[in-house]
């Protein structure tokens, strides 16, 4: 699918569907307010109605927020797919061109690569009509920059555990440095071995798959600042000796979204070509039970140096993340460091499925990435860290714990735990983000369809271009 900025006058586009948007109060007052009183569509949020002798697609809205103009678009483009229309066009302006390029690309998103017959769609062309293409134009390609490195991040999300293993990831992330020219450094087993990296190869030990650590960096010439960006890649989580339960285990390919999240940024970053270097580091791995698994009793020793006593190895996702963290930090030192992880069924428990858990010492940095989110259309909300819950993560026998003693506040324990890892210089720099309920869904919501939702990735891009 195609998507076209036009001036309102130009006739090629005049033909075909027109898109329309409509709160309550715009639809009285509309011409064909009778026919669509006639048709039972009163505008309410997203849904639609064609008026097939005006050749129009109605679509409604609660009001003319741009959080409303991106959801029910995201409705109108898969009304559009499914009544096999090939073309249509749509009214934009410069404050709602990104929403509405948001619902489009996002709403009509498919991941068909395991279908053997997927349906063929029809929709090639959408026209976004304006006053001035030349004031849009900017804004207008930026965001298909963002919204395709959100579909580029889902596919992988999507992709089979067995065919997005962790050298399979690396390779990934390979050829994405070479198509936008990034610096690209891979570890595997051997090289993390020299490094120490203990408690991550433990996770990955019982995979037939080796354990990489990905390290992908966009530097331009005279950079304002230094990102380090880290991300969980665990390609399937099966939670290993203390296996998760089957219902639990499906999904959980999806435990690799942090490290899709990474990807899918640093792609932004160097297609919008920020005056930023950015580093991206991602662990992949894979977390299976076998003879050669780590343990319950375990005590591994990270890279660190810290000693960490395993309670439960479904908890793995913090492990491999202490060392990642660890060595991003002694790698580069940056001015921001984020940490994107699908790391606890506990997030969603206090946010809901929706909604990033934001975690750090930063006031001021939650604040920012707070305004971001608002503005990029993600949900975020802040879990605060306290001395209270900090020791639970005491340990009998070695320095931390890899859970808690006590069944409450696990997303703060696990970004508490997150937190013993990071260099007491960059503790104001740091923010971990739990994407553990907003990175996939079995069920739509907004613009999100079945799968990877590509959570993280707009949020962190609408930062980034905001850096100063
Ligand atoms: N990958 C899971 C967290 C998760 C759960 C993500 C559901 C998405 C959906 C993580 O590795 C995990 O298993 N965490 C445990 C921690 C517990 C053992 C302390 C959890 O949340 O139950
Ligand atoms: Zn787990
Ligand atoms: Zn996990």
């Amino acid at each position: 699918m195609n998507i076209e900025l036009m001036n309102n006058s130009s006739s090629q586009s005049k033909e075909s569907l027109k898109v329309v948007l409509f709160t309550k109060e715009t639809l009285t007052s509309d011409k064909n307010a009778k026919l669509y009183k006639k048709a039972g569509f009163k505008a309410a949020q997203d849904t639609n109605c064609f008026l097939y002798e005006k050749n129009i697609l109605a679509c409604g809205l609660e009001d003319m927020h741009n959080d409303n103009v991106r959801s029910t678009i995201a409705t109108a483009i898969k009304t559009l797919k499914a009544a096999n229309y090939k073309t249509a066009n749509l009214n934009v302006q410069s404050s709602n061109t990104k929403a509405i390029i948001e619902g489009i690309i996002l709403g009509g998103y498919e991941f068909n690569a395991y279908k053997s017959k997927p349906k063929k769609v029809k929709l090639k062309e959408i026209y976004l009509l304006c006053d001035d293409v030349k004031e849009l134009k900017d804004s207008f390609e930026e965001s298909i920059i963002i919204a395709e490195a959100t579909c580029f991040t889902r596919d992988i999300v999507n992709t089979t555990p067995d065919d997005m293993n962790p050298p399979a990831l690396a390779k990934l992330a390979k050829k994405l440095a070479k198509e936008n020219k990034l610096e690209c450094d891979i570890l595997g087993n051997k090289e993390l071995k020299k490094e120490k990296c203990e408690a991550m190869l433990a996770v990955g030990r019982a995979s037939r798959h080796d354990t990489k650590l990905i390290h992908l960096a966009y530097k331009p010439a005279n950079p304002k600042k230094i990102i380090s960006l880290v991300g969980k890649g665990l390609t399937y989580d099966s939670g290993g000796l203390s296996l998760k339960p089957a219902t639990s285990m499906v999904t959980m390919k999806m435990d690799k979204a942090g490290a899709c999240a990474v990807l899918g940024i640093i792609k932004v970053v160097s297609e919008l070509k920020l005056d930023i270097e950015v580093h991206a580091f991602v662990g992949a791995v894979e977390n299976m039970l076998g003879g050669d698994a780590y343990k319950p009793d375990d005590v591994l020793k990270s890279r660190k140096g810290d000693t960490i006593e395993v309670r439960n190895t479904d908890a793995e996702g913090r492990l491999v993340l202490a060392d990642v963290l660890d060595y991003a930090q002694d790698t580069v030192q940056s001015d921001y460091l984020f940490d994107f992880a699908t790391l606890t069924g506990a997030c969603m428990v206090a946010l809901g499925q929706y909604t990033t858990g934001v975690m750090g010492h930063s006031n001021r940095l939650r604040h920012d990435i707070s305004k971001a989110s608002s503005k990029a259309g993600e949900l975020t909300a802040s879990l605060p860290f306290n001395k209270h819950l900090k020791k639970q993560l005491k340990s009998d026998i070695a320095d931390i714990c890899n859970i808690s003693n006590k069944p409450y506040g696990g997303a703060i324990t696990a970004g508490m735990f997150l937190d013993n890892f990071i260099k007491e210089e960059n503790k104001d720099k740091w923010l971990h983000f739990d994407i553990a309920g907003s990175a996939y869904t079995e069920s739509p919501w907004d613009v999100n369809v079945h799968g990877g939702t590509g959570a993280g990735v707009r949020f962190m891009s609408e930062f980034l271009k905001n850096i100063k």
